[in-house]
């Protein structure tokens, strides 16, 4: 399980505090008004839902649940969850709540199979979710004037162009260079000078090595600030990240049935979990098991409700993200401690649970490996294998491998305790991604 770091010397730099006239009155509000508003708000928002989207009626219907019984926030658990397989039997449209003349924009998620998660925007939603990211970029430590790089790939994800209205909506000059063509990235970089870049930390480390490459220091470009999300990252790597391009690596998270990226961020000057800006959606976390929901500070499944979103609002929705609820720090909304990885990505190898990054804590704990690896999860017999596979940091000497194999080995059997094969390979071995890193091939679900 990832601890969150506090800063070094355990305060917040406050040099990194955005003034406070700058931030939107609610960042500093008082729980009280943020509970009033989040009341009213959660009224309306199942309301909406109920009237204007069959799908979701009839299951409160099933349920006896009606949205007059929503009377205070702890009501609702009262209410029936939505899952991705709600998006999915109701594909494309049904979990609209507008007509479509009031949709000016669809985005979706590919997923593994079958077919995409349909979300829509109305104009409303569009202008709430650029001030949701511009407060998210402003928390990272961004500010107008600042240009800002945007590597995220741009279309149906949500990552491009939820990045791109926050920055403009911030007043930063954006660069919306999408995923892919790694060498004119880094080219770009170089020319435009950016002060901000927006992509997945996989990726990043690409653009470090590409820089290398191209015979320059990471650490001598224009960036300052990262804001890293889309996948799951521990600490370790922003050690990496940090150390590696002399910037700073904030978190960001999102998903597109809640909005997409900007539903919560770590603020530059604590980076001690994601403030979740819970004024727009409002968090809960639930036994997986049991949906019952937990206190805060227990870990368990997030889930969302939003507050108000008109196009498509979503009730409950699992994300499938384990996490927990931390208290305000930075701001007064509550925090959610760095994502574990999802309950999806969760790999039960002779019965025991791995997430894949606790083995990336493990692989950047040791100097001699590089931070790309894969896992490849199969089946001998009626035994579940799991094979390691990673690289060689650029420039150590070949000879090493054996032995930082058979360490890392140890060392997942020891402190994850799953046996496992180590291959360490050549650097550059490990496919690169571009967006989203593919951490984990899992050959059992090939075979059915
Ligand atoms: O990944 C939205 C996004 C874009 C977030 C850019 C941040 C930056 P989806 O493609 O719908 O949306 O995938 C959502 O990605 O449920 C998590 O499992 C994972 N995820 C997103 N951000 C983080 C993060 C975008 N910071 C799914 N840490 C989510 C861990 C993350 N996992």
């Amino acid at each position: 399980m990832n601890m969150v770091k506090t800063a070094p010397n355990g305060a917040m730099d406050l040099t990194k505090r955005p003034l406070e006239h700058e931030l939107d009155p609610i960042e500093i509000a008082s729980r009280d008004e943020i509970t009033a508003i989040q009341t009213r708000r959660l009224k309306w928002s199942v309301r909406h839902a109920y009237e204007n989207v069959p799908h979701f009626r009839n299951k409160c219907d099933a349920a006896g649940i009606h949205p007059r019984d929503i009377k205070e926030l702890s009501d609702l658990r009262h209410l029936p969850f939505t899952t991705k397989d709600d998006l999915r039997e109701t594909y494309p449209y049904g979990m609209f709540a507008v007509p479509m003349s009031e949709v000016v924009r669809i985005h979706a998620s590919s997923g593994t199979t079958g077919r995409p998660t349909v979300v829509g925007y109305t104009q409303q939603d569009i202008a709430m979710w650029s001030r949701v990211m511009a407060r998210s970029i402003r928390a990272a430590g961004g500010r107008r004037n600042m240009k800002v790089h945007v590597s995220y790939g741009y279309g149906l994800f949500t990552g491009g162009l939820g990045a791109h209205y926050g920055a403009e909506a911030l007043g930063c000059t954006v660069i919306p260079m999408s995923g892919g063509q790694t060498e004119k990235q880094v080219q770009l970089i170089r020319d435009f000078e950016p002060d901000v870049i927006m992509v997945t930390p996989s990726y990043m480390l690409v653009l470090a090595d590409e820089m290398e490459r191209q015979g320059m220091d990471p650490r001598d470009s224009s960036l300052k600030i990262g804001i890293f999300g889309a996948e799951p990252w521990t600490n370790d790597m922003r050690t990496e990240l940090e150390g590696r391009l002399g910037l700073d690596a904030i978190d960001i998270y999102g998903l597109s049935e809640v909005i997409g990226p900007g539903v919560g961020i770590e603020c530059i000057e604590t980076k001690d979990g994601l403030t979740l800006w819970e004024d727009h959606f409002y968090p809960e976390i639930i036994n997986p098991q049991t949906g019952e929901p937990v206190a805060d500070g227990e870990i368990g499944e997030l889930v969302f409700t939003s507050l108000t979103k008109e196009a498509m609002p979503v009730i409950r929705y699992r994300t499938r993200d384990l996490t927990r609820l931390l208290p305000g720090s930075a701001r007064s909304m509550r925090r959610m401690e760095k994502i574990t990885g999802r309950s999806d990505d969760m790999l039960i190898i002779r019965g025991v649970n791995v997430f894949p990054t606790q083995i990336e804590e493990l692989i950047l704990k040791d100097e001699r490996l590089s931070p790309h690896y894969q896992l490849i999860v199969g089946r001998q017999g009626h035994l579940d294998t799991l094979k390691v596979r990673v690289e060689m940091r650029a420039g150590v000497d070949g000879s090493a491998c054996d032995m930082a194999a058979k360490e890392l080995q140890h060392h997942i059997k020891s402190l994850i305790g799953v046996s496992s094969v180590v291959d360490v390979e050549p650097h550059g071995a490990i496919e690169r991604s571009q967006g989203k890193a593919r951490r984990v091939v899992d050959l059992r679900k090939d075979e059915g």
